[in-house]
């Protein structure tokens, strides 16, 4: 088993370990077209639509964690997407669209998972909880001014990424470092969780590729 001495913080092995999965969802096709500009505006709005089904599932994970002494303790309403989504889903589909969207099949194993995980397991919840918002914090901030560069958005449309109760992202990302460096894990606890990390990165990849796949789909 790999060694977890003082010498490498747990923050930073985690980092380490999870180079190569961020790596392959950065660059999966359907991201990196919409990166680059050849992604539509459609696109974008199908990708928030998941992110909609994801972070409900989240956030409800997060509700029922409030009571546990470790996962609590990674919570904060400064880091709560989910208006911020339905704002988003309102300006770019209007009002109703809660009629018309619908999970991809890995945004329903990917909610399930969270599910699972937040009913039996708070080192899982934090393993997801950690893989999306310190990304949303990190390359989602980048991300955020790319989309609305590419497909003309002010602030309506990406709230997503505009934490607005976060000024100093970078400062919040230490703090959460460091809970995660005094998570009272022991070294095979550690593993498990930097595991579902890995778990959760696939989850985002899978989810890239679904979306390429719905989208080929339409055009056929
Ligand atoms: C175009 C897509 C993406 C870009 C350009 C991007 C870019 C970045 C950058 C620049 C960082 C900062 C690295 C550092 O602090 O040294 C980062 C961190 C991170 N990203 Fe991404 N990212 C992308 C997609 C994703 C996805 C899909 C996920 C997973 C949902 C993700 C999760 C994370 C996490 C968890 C971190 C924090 C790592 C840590 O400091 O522990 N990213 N990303």
């Amino acid at each position: 088993m790999a060694d977890m001495s003082d010498v490498v913080s747990f923050s930073a092995a985690l980092r380490t370990r999870s180079r190569t999965a961020h790596s392959t969802s950065e660059h999966a096709g359907f991201m990196a077209d919409l990166m680059s500009g050849v992604g539509t505006r459609d696109d974008y709005v199908a990708l928030v639509v998941q992110h909609w089904f994801i972070y409900d599932a989240l956030e409800a994970a997060a509700e029922r964690m409030r009571v546990d002494p470790v996962a609590s303790v990674f919570l904060s309403d400064k880091l709560t997407r989910l208006p911020a989504l339905e704002a988003d889903l309102d300006f770019l589909l209007g009002p109703d669209w809660r009629e018309t969207v619908t999970p991809l099949p890995t945004t329903e194993a990917y909610v399930a998972r969270i599910r699972r995980v937040a009913a039996t397991w708070p080192g899982g919840f934090v393993a997801h909880h950690y893989t999306r918002y310190l990304g949303d914090l990190s390359g989602g901030q980048y991300i955020g001014r790319l989309m609305q560069h590419r497909y003309g958005f002010d602030t309506n449309g990406i709230g997503f990424y505009l934490f607005g109760d976060i000024a100093d992202p970078e400062g919040f990302k230490n703090v959460y470092r460091e809970q995660l460096d005094a998570a009272p894990w022991d070294d095979d606890e550690k593993e498990r969780v930097i595991d579902e990390v890995l778990v959760a990165y696939r989850f985002n990849t899978e989810l890239f590729e679904d979306l390429a796949r719905a989208k080929a789909a339409q055009i056929a």
